[in-house]
């Protein structure tokens, strides 16, 4: 069985998330890591809050707190979200974490013995009405590319390029709006992405092979564009310090790594952080170090929205490369586009949109993990309303599954009493049944395999609506009245269907295949996945079998649900 390492986009620590975060790195990451763990791989998803630079400094401030004191608090808040929603992270970790900052130090040492990191004197923008630096999030202007107008000083948000504030077109100060502003001289580390131009470019044509096209044209661009010099250090109080043994005068002045530095190397540091919780039975560095992988290779997929790509295809790459020490880099890149709310943007502060916490306070996660991974924008945005989300709660979870669970177990009882009944011997509709589930389990695997989660939802839909057809073809309810061992065969391979349903659902739905599943008394009942002959045979729960209802599984949403849900959240046209 393979290794398979696996990280979401680290999700910045200020500020819970909305949906359209969750969809396009961790959920879609959990299902995979799920998927894997059912099939018998070893696994290990890891993710992290992604601590420092100003976002986190200057929230803190608003909330007269430390900085340290609010990552914690916020952390603890995020970790609680994904909680609820049943993210089986092995560690979710925290960028600013001692492990971060060790290997973080050590990287940087290390590229700049191997020439890549040079310290050099910078005109930065300073704001004498902020009376600080400047950090290149906190200069706006318009995009000299796309000529987008509210363009941050490090990135795009409209055409994703990268910037410089120094770029930026009418820039201004984004704290104060001020647009008196100065260029004032300080000494920063450079990391010269120009002289890994060449091998990152080799390293990504060797690579985009298994990527998703958005990943590898979003990388192609960038390389096109062409690698420059980066600062990697900022004027903060809060961040990885710059290593004093190596670059005295920089510690001194209180300089520490630029974020986005040291937070793609967290993924590293989170691993030793779950690896130092237990450290006789975990091994960090057998994940992430290749000569420490022994004769089992490690396979890496990341998860993350399409703005993060360029950092994890390029920069980062260019970052283990230049480190010359053989640090494991990304087997697959898989990438979202953005999820919108009635077809514009998730707004927090316009309040459009909807946040984890409040979705998990309207219904359980695996109506939301159910929707959002079988609307995810994949090949193209996708735009959330609550007409779609109640209509596919409603079709799909309430009718197609739950109905189905439902029907087939009362009816059972009512008929039969508290046991799986035995009836006849599986005729032809059963082996057409059977033929039919194994035939879209292949569907389901390969698609999940190949991480096209909408295409694999679709497969996962067909194989309720499978159960759904040959309950109406056979229609129990009027079997009984004629033959009472053909009714009970029918029940019984229905029965059978809610079982491979519970197994085989779990990485979308988990709690409700728990339920599920308990709903049969069946010992010993450790099964993970199910094969492709115990798909056509439908037989792994035997007659005689005690079961129970459940309780409705999905409940039907109205129309005055719907109603209160656009009220409350903003619905189209705002
Ligand atoms: N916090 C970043 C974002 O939300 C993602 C960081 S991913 C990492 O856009 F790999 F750099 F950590
Ligand atoms: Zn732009």
């Amino acid at each position: 069985m393979a290794r398979h390492l696996i990280t979401s986009a680290l999700p910045y620590i200020n500020g819970i998330k909305h949906l359209g975060n969750m969809v396009g790195s961790m959920l879609p990451a959990d299902v995979y890591s799920r998927y894997l763990r059912q099939r018998g791989h070893d696994v290990l998803y890891i993710c992290a809050t992604d601590e420092h630079g100003t976002p986190a400094e200057l929230a803190a401030k608003e909330q007269g707190i430390p900085v340290a004191e609010f990552c914690a608090q916020a952390h603890d808040a995020q970790k609680a979200v994904y909680d609820g929603f049943a993210l089986a992270f092995d560690h979710f970790g925290r960028s600013s974490s001692p492990q971060n900052v060790e290997i973080t130090q050590h990287f940087a040492r290390r590229l700049g013995e191997n020439g890549f990191i040079e310290e050099r004197a910078i005109r930065q923008v300073y704001s004498p009405t902020d009376g600080r630096f400047l950090p290149d999030r906190y200069v706006e202007g318009t995009c000299p590319h796309c000529g987008y107008d509210k363009a941050r000083g490090d990135q795009c948000e409209n055409c994703t390029r990268v910037l410089d504030p120094t770029d930026l077109i009418d820039p201004r100060s984004a704290i104060s709006g001020s647009t008196d502003l100065e260029v004032r001289e300080t000494k920063h580390l450079f990391l010269l992405q120009s002289k890994l131009q060449h091998e990152v470019e080799e390293w990504v044509t060797a690579h985009e092979g298994r990527w998703p096209h958005l990943a590898s044209s979003i990388a192609r661009k960038w390389l096109t564009e062409g690698l420059h010099d980066r600062a990697i250090t900022r004027d903060l109080d809060w961040g990885v310090p710059v290593p004093a043994d190596t670059w005295p005068e920089l510690a001194a002045e209180g300089k520490v790594f630029y974020v986005w530095f040291d937070a793609p190397i967290e993924y590293i540091g989170a691993t030793k952080e779950w690896s130092d919780e237990q450290p006789e039975t975990r091994d960090w560095k057998s994940w992430w170090y290749e000569a420490d992988a022994g004769d089992n290779p490690v396979h890496y997929t990341e998860f993350m929205a399409k703005d993060n790509v360029p950092f994890h295809t390029v920069m980062f790459p260019a970052t283990q490369l230049g480190v010359r020490e053989p640090w494991k880099k990304v087997d697959v890149v898989k990438a979202f586009n953005w999820l919108t709310y009635y077809g514009g943007k998730f707004s927090t502060s316009q309040k459009r949109g909807v946040f984890t916490d409040q979705a998990l306070s309207i219904l359980p996660a695996d109506y939301w993990r159910y929707f959002l991974i079988a609307n995810a924008p994949e090949s193209d945005d996708s735009s959330f309303t609550w007409e779609h989300f109640t209509a596919t709660v409603n079709k799909d979870l309430a009718d197609t599954l739950g109905n189905f669970v439902n029907r087939v177990l009362s009816f059972s009882k009512k008929r039969f009493g508290d046991e799986v009944p035995a009836g006849s011997a599986a005729g032809e509709a059963e082996a057409k049944l059977g033929e039919q589930i194994a035939e879209l389990l292949a569907e389901y695997e390969n698609q999940l395999e190949a991480l096209q989660f909408r295409k694999a939802a679709a497969a996962l839909r067909a194989l309720w609506s499978a159960g759904n057809s040959y309950l109406e073809e056979k229609a129990p309810w009027l079997e009984i009245k004629t033959d009472q061992d053909g009714a009970a065969l029918t029940l019984r391979t229905a029965m059978n269907l809610i079982h491979l349903y519970a197994v085989v659902s779990e990485p979308f739905i988990p709690a409700t295949s728990a339920t599920m599943r308990a709903a049969f008394a069946l010992r010993g009942d450790t099964k993970t996945w199910v094969t492709a002959d115990e798909a056509k045979s439908l037989s792994a729960v035997p007659a005689g079998t005690a079961f129970t209802v459940p309780p409705v599984l999905f409940a039907k949403l109205t129309d005055e649900d719907l109603e209160t849900y656009k009220e409350r959240f903003g619905g189209a046209s705002e």
